[in-house]
């Protein structure tokens, strides 16, 4: 199980669903009746993407990482969507003192666009499998290295982390404002660059409502990319370019709000 304080069967609160949810994998893991063997590897986003953007509330990913070690398990940690300063850090595990994966899984913003994926893997475990036993044709790719190798360079140079830390902010506070006018939205969330606004049912059960796709075919429309997300699938998916600046947010902003009054009035 992964903490969706939204939808949490202990309430809404991240702390408590964290704490819960790691008492239950512990309970899980330890008792010998509880039908569960413990597993090789645990695999985790430390912002869930395409589950509906929901970052690990506090204190989930250091207590994960404690009970991989009391377990023996791999702490495997995909930061395909969440890597390279999308969140503020280079990592969204980075929010974290202390967290350290065995296993980094890397991919997009590695080289911001050119096709390139990588396992950052803790030596121990990497000596098992030497480099040459895990090939592929383009393995390596000298051009997606290269520009893998320049994007670091820009991300450092031009500061992209800090700023997609305020703008990802600023982005919050305003769709927040926003979503207090519209009874669908449930919740807005997020870390950095990377926001997801959660649709509910208008009629105050909190229940989801299954108009994402809808949502991001409005939104493509009017000239914005977001993608739909989230279980049912109910949540819009904000990751934009980290180059975006405030008139870019405002303007997202704004065809949000367009949206969120189209969809209700479809109801
Ligand atoms: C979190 C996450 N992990 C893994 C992948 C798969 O990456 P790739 O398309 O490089 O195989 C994706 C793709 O969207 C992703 O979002």
């Amino acid at each position: 199980p992964y903490p969706y304080p939204l939808r949490s069967p202990w309430g809404p609160d991240p702390k408590e669903t964290a704490d819960h949810t790691l008492r239950f994998l512990q309970t899980c893991l330890s008792d010998p009746a509880s039908g569960w063997r413990p597993p090789a590897a645990v695999v985790v986003e430390p912002v869930q993407g395409n589950g509906g953007v929901i970052p690990a509330p506090e204190g989930f990913l250091a207590g994960l990482r404690s009970l991989c070690d009391e377990h023996g398990m791999v702490l495997i940690l995909d930061e395909v969507m969440s890597g390279f300063h999308r969140t503020g850090p280079r990592f969204a595990y980075e929010h974290e003192p202390d967290v350290r994966p065995d296993i980094l899984v890397l991919g997009k913003s590695l080289s911001s666009g050119l096709p390139l994926a990588a396992c950052v893997i803790r030596h121990s475990i990497g000596e098992a499998s030497p480099p040459t036993t895990e090939t592929s044709t383009y393995a390596g790719n000298l051009v997606a290295c290269a520009a893998a190798l320049a994007a670091q360079d820009v991300y450092e140079a031009e500061g992209l982390g800090e700023r997609a830390a305020e703008l990802g902010s600023s982005f919050l506070d305003r769709l927040r404002s926003v979503a207090q006018r519209h009874a669908i939205v449930g919740e807005v969330r997020g870390r950095g660059l990377m926001v997801g606004v959660e649709l509910v049912m208008p009629d105050g059960s909190g229940d989801p409502l299954p108009r994402a796709a809808d949502a991001s075919r409005m939104a493509i429309q009017r000239g914005l990319l977001v993608y739909p997300g989230g279980h049912w699938p109910n949540v819009i998916a904000y990751l934009p370019p980290l180059i975006v600046d405030e008139r870019d947010v405002a303007v997202a902003v704004e065809i949000t709000d367009a949206i969120l009054s189209e969809l209700a009035a479809a109801l």
